[in-house]
C-alpha cells in the first residue's frame, strides 16, 4: 500500500463522505471531541505538523497559527464565513483559504424563516406553556402574537441568502425593503423589493433579518441608535453572525420595549452560558447557530471543504478560494 504523503487535520468530526476525500489524498487525523474544539494550543499544536487543516468557524487561524504550522499549504473552512481566518494573514503567509458558498443558501434561509415565524408566533413559549402543564383551555387572548403574511420585511444584506429569505417573504405575501452596499435590479425585478437606507428600513419593516458577513465595516451595525428606529412591535432576526448586533444594547432596547422581540441563531460569543442577558431579555427567542444544519447540507459543505484541499494537495486551484492574491506566491505541500 502507498502511504500518502501529505498530513491533513480536521478540527472535529465530519461526515465520513468528506474523510473519505481527504483519505485518498492525505494521511487524516482527526480531533476527538465532537462537542469541544481543540482549544488553541491544541490546534497550533495539531496544525504544526499538517499539511492541510480543514478547519470550522470555531477555530481562530491567525497568524501565529500559521507561523507555528511551515508546511501548512491550505486553511479550508467547513462555513460561508470565514471571519475567524485572518485572511490577510494567512495572504501574506501564500496560505490559500476556501469556504463553502451556495450549498447553505436554502438552508440556511429556512432557518431565517424558520425564526421569523417562530417569534411571531411565540411557537417555543406554547411549547413551554404545554409541557409545563399550564394549558388550562383555548383561550380568547392565549399566546397572541404577530402576522407574519402581509408584513414588512427588512433584509439587510441582500446576498445569496438575503435573496433566498425574500423569495421566502415573498410566497408569504410580505412586502420586501432591502436595504445594502449597492442596488440589486435582478430582486427588484423577480421579488418586488424597494431599496432604501438601513435607518428608512429599521423604522418600516415588521421583521428584519440580518445577512451581510462579519467585516469590520459591520461590527456593531445594529446598534443601539439603529434600535430605536425599529417599531415595538418589531422582531429582529439574525442567522449570520453575533457581533453584527450589539447585543447589550439588543439587550437594553428589548427591556424598554423596542423592538418587540429578537430571534438569534448567533450570538457576540458562543455558546451562550446560564445566566447569560439575553436568556433573560424579553421577547428573545435563541438557537445554537444551526443555519446549516441539515443531513444534506452539511454533508455538502463538509464534501466541498475536503475538494478543495484535495485540489491543493494536488498541485491544482482550489474551486473556492477566497484569497487568490495567496496563489501565486503558495507554500507547496509537504514544506516543498
Ligand atoms: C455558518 O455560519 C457559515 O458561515 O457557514
Amino acid at each position: 500500500m502507498i502511504m500518502p504523503r501529505y498530513d491533513a487535520f480536521v478540527t472535529r468530526r465530519i461526515p465520513d463522505a468528506a474523510l473519505d476525500i481527504l483519505r485518498q489524498v492525505a494521511s487524516v487525523r482527526v480531533w476527538p471531541d465532537d462537542d469541544v474544539p481543540p482549544p488553541p494550543a491544541a490546534l497550533r499544536r495539531e496544525a504544526a505538523a499538517a499539511d492541510a487543516l480543514l478547519c470550522l468557524l470555531t477555530d481562530q487561524v491567525d497568524g501565529d497559527l500559521l507561523d507555528a504550522a511551515p508546511r501548512l499549504a491550505v486553511v479550508a473552512n467547513m462555513a460561508v464565513g470565514y471571519d475567524n481566518v485572518d485572511v490577510a494573514a494567512a495572504t501574506s503567509r501564500g496560505v490559500p483559504v476556501t469556504n463553502t458558498p451556495g450549498v447553505l443558501t436554502e438552508t440556511t434561509a429556512d432557518l431565517a424563516f424558520a425564526l421569523i415565524l417562530a417569534a411571531a408566533r411565540r411557537v417555543a413559549e406554547g411549547d413551554a406553556l404545554v409541557r409545563a402543564g399550564g394549558w388550562r383551555s383555548w383561550g380568547p387572548m392565549l399566546l397572541l402574537g404577530q402576522d407574519v403574511h402581509g408584513a414588512a420585511l427588512g433584509i439587510v444584506g441582500m446576498g445569496r441568502i438575503g435573496r433566498a429569505v425574500a423569495a421566502r417573504g415573498r410566497g408569504f405575501s410580505m412586502r420586501i425593503l432591502y436595504a445594502d452596499e449597492e442596488r440589486r435590479p435582478g430582486v427588484e425585478a423577480e421579488l418586488g423589493a424597494q431599496y432604501c437606507s438601513l435607518q428608512e428600513l429599521l423604522r418600516r419593516s415588521d421583521f428584519v433579518s440580518v445577512h451581510v458577513p462579519l467585516t469590520a465595516a459591520t461590527r456593531g451595525l445594529i446598534g443601539a441608535a439603529e434600535l430605536a428606529l425599529m417599531k415595538p412591535t418589531a422582531i429582529l432576526v439574525n442567522s449570520a453572525r453575533g457581533p453584527i448586533v450589539d447585543e447589550a444594547a439588543l439587550v437594553a432596547a428589548l427591556r424598554a420595549g423596542r423592538p418587540g422581540g429578537a430571534a438569534l441563531d448567533v450570538m457576540e460569543r458562543e455558546p451562550v452560558g446560564p445566566g447569560h442577558p439575553l436568556l433573560s431579555a424579553p421577547g428573545v427567542l435563541l438557537t445554537p447557530h444551526i443555519g446549516s444544519a441539515s443531513v444534506a447540507t452539511r454533508t455538502l459543505m463538509a464534501t466541498m471543504a475536503a475538494q478543495n484541499v484535495a485540489a491543493v494537495l494536488a498541485g491544482a486551484r482550489p474551486p473556492n478560494l477566497v484569497n487568490p492574491e495567496a496563489w501565486e506566491r503558495r507554500r507547496r505541500p509537504g514544506g516543498a
